[in-house]
């Protein structure tokens, strides 16, 4: 497995001061680019989970909807979409929340999981953990139960982490 973190580490990239100067930007597109490196990611994301008997696996807009649909295949579940604000078209629960650069409203369907079912949370970065935190809050006011979040990349300097004490968080690569 430490051949195939250097792989995923190998493809993405720092971009300095985007969006706003300051902010050091993980670009993961050479990642998604790559077949050996996107595989890994996908199987790497899914695997602490396979054996949790996944409902749905739920997406976070929009680099979250690139990884969760592969891995909700590789886990024999269905795919739910959280988006951001006014993009869903039925009846909606939002929450609001901060991010690492500006504030945000996310959206689920509210009638996109079965009450009781087992929810599994993907998403590329972890940064603050304020887009985490909200998704956790959205699909437990959903019905679901929240199994864990996965993601590939945490940014462990920004602590996250500690906004979701009681989730099984895990992580790809930490940073
Ligand atoms: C990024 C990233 C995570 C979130 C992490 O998404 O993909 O969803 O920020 O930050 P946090 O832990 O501080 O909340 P962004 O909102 O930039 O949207 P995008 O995927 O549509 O580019
Ligand atoms: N890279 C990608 N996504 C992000 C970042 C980052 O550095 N910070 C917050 N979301």
């Amino acid at each position: 497995t430490t051949d195939l973190i250097a792989l995923i580490d190998r493809h993405v990239r720092d971009i300095p001061d985007y969006p706003q100067p300051g902010v050091v930007f993980k670009d993961i597109t050479p990642l998604l680019g790559d077949h050996a490196a996107l595989t890994a990611t996908v199987r790497g994301l899914a695997d602490p989970f396979r054996d949790e008997r996944i409902d749905y696996v739920v997406g976070l807009e929009a680099r979250g909807f690139i990884f969760g649909t592969p891995v909700a295949l590789e886990l024999g579940a269905g795919f739910v979409p959280l988006r951001k604000a006014g993009k869903l078209p039925a009846r909606t629960l939002s929450q609001s929340y901060d991010l690492e650069y500006g504030t945000a409203t996310v959206e689920i369907h509210a009638d996109a999981i079965t009450p009781g079912s087992r929810v599994l949370i993907v998403d590329d970065v972890l940064a603050t953990g304020g887009t985490g935190h909200a998704a956790v809050e959205l699909v437990r006011r959903a019905g679901g139960n929240v199994v864990g979040l996965s993601v590939l990349m945490e940014l462990g300097f920004l602590k996250g982490r500690e906004r979701l004490p009681d989730v099984e968080l895990r992580a790809l690569i930490a940073l």
